[in-house]
């Protein structure tokens, strides 16, 4: 999706609106730089009114050979014949007035097709977000609570497009742990499922303060029933190609469609705390993976609340579930205090060791090399699921 500099925010809100909600908005050229050498498949930038024409003018120069499928579009809060000349002469593709919404909307569909007729058809929406699934089995245990501060750190200020996934399809409560009061929620894809492409998609999303994008969970519980499994592998895989990472939370235990996110799944939060209810199901749950050959070899398992004296230590999990544990976060009374006023620990306490133990289990969440996809027809379910599923609800 594309990219827009510029210093003014209230003006980037407006111009990422136009040019579509996964764009991503950075105040500076040299900023762009940075974020273009990590999106190899970047197909437009937009430059706000106060990039000079010089600075316009030596990116375009730099970008010419080493990336010919990308457009620059100038927006100026006016087109003299003048400037137009020196910016085509600089290799700008278009300059359009600041006003021109709807020109501007074109010039970037315009740079789309040129992306991909250079590049290949749909190069420009290459799959490469992504998924990470933070799972237990186990009710109360902080899916949520790891979920949407995982999702604020990925992000990075700004860094990383990042859609979190309310998957909790009944009872989820994303949106309220983000003090979002979400318009649209996932339920509306399901009412155009025959149809839903990346546009649809987009505008069910959320924006919370922090660049996260939010696809919420609905608000009355028997929508859940409406949400197929296809629908949510299909939701999953188009916004791989709008974000960097896809945060999913799930509800407790496996039903259809968390199952079906984990076909989607590159990274999987295996989520315990030290209680023996918990490790026994979250062990259980680890067996039904690898009979379903999910998420093998990616998965990270977190304790949570792993200072508790309840008998169980850490070493005891990891030899119980045959897993070294990536992070162990404590009990703390501030995390509480952060989901209770919408304000997740990693934003209202950055430096508390909770939020600092999200950021170091980001950071080996993003490096861990991408997977083989799961092979998984789309739409269709995949052979032994349905059985399992019947055996579990026993
Ligand atoms: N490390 C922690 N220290 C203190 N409180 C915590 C910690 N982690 C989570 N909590 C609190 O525990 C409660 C449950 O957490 P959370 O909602 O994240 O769990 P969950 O697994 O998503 O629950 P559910 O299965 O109901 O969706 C919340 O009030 C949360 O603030
Ligand atoms: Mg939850």
């Amino acid at each position: 999706m594309p990219v827009i500099v510029d210093t003014d925010t209230t003006r980037a809100v407006r111009l990422s609106a136009t040019v579509g909600h996964s764009s991503h908005v950075v105040a500076t050229v040299e900023q762009l730089q940075t974020w273009l050498d990590r999106r190899p498949n970047e197909y437009a930038v937009v430059l706000g009114p106060d990039v000079s024409m010089d600075a316009a003018a030596g990116l375009t120069n730099r970008l010419r050979l080493s990336r010919p499928g990308l457009s620059v579009i100038m927006l100026r809060t006016q087109t003299t014949t003048d400037l137009m000349a020196q910016a085509m002469y600089a290799g700008v593709r278009e300059v359009i007035a600041i006003d021109e919404m709807d020109s501007l909307r074109e010039s970037i569909e315009r740079s789309q097709q040129n992306y991909d007729a250079i590049h290949g058809p749909s190069a420009s929406a290459r799959d490469n977000g992504k998924v990470i699934t933070v799972f237990s089995p186990k009710g109360g245990v902080g899916k949520t609570t790891v979920s949407v501060n995982l999702a604020v750190a990925l992000a990075d200020n700004g860094t990383n497009r990042v859609a979190l996934v309310d998957l909790d399809l009944a009872f989820g409560d994303v949106a309220i742990t983000l003090q979002l009061i979400p318009e649209h929620t996932i339920a509306e894809a399901a009412e155009v499922e025959g149809h839903l492409d990346n546009a649809m998609l987009q505008k069910l999303l959320t924006r919370h303060d922090s660049g996260l994008m939010v696809l919420a969970a609905p608000t009355l519980p028997d929508a859940k029933d409406r949400i197929s499994p296809a629908l949510v592998r299909r939701v999953i895989a188009s916004l791989r190609s709008d974000f960097d990472y896809i945060v999913v939370d799930s509800s407790p235990g496996f039903d259809e469609q968390v199952l079906s996110a984990f076909d989607e799944t590159d990274e999987c939060i295996v989520l315990a705390t030290l209680d023996v209810p918990t490790v026994k199901n979250v062990k259980m749950s680890l067996e039904t993976l690898d009979l379903l050959n999910l998420a093998i070899g990616h998965r990270h398992l977190v304790v949570n609340r792993a200072d508790d004296e309840v008998g169980l230590t850490i070493p005891n999990v990891e030899s119980i579930l045959g897993m070294a544990t990536i992070a162990s976060f404590p009990s703390s009374v501030e995390v509480a205090n952060a989901t209770n006023h919408g304000r997740p620990i990693v934003l209202s306490k950055p430096d508390h060791p909770v939020s600092r133990g999200i950021r170091a289990v980001a950071a080996s969440i993003a490096a861990v090399e991408e997977r083989v996809p799961v092979a998984a027809g789309a739409g269709s379910e995949p052979s032994g699921r349905r059985s399992l599923l019947r055996r579990g609800k026993k």
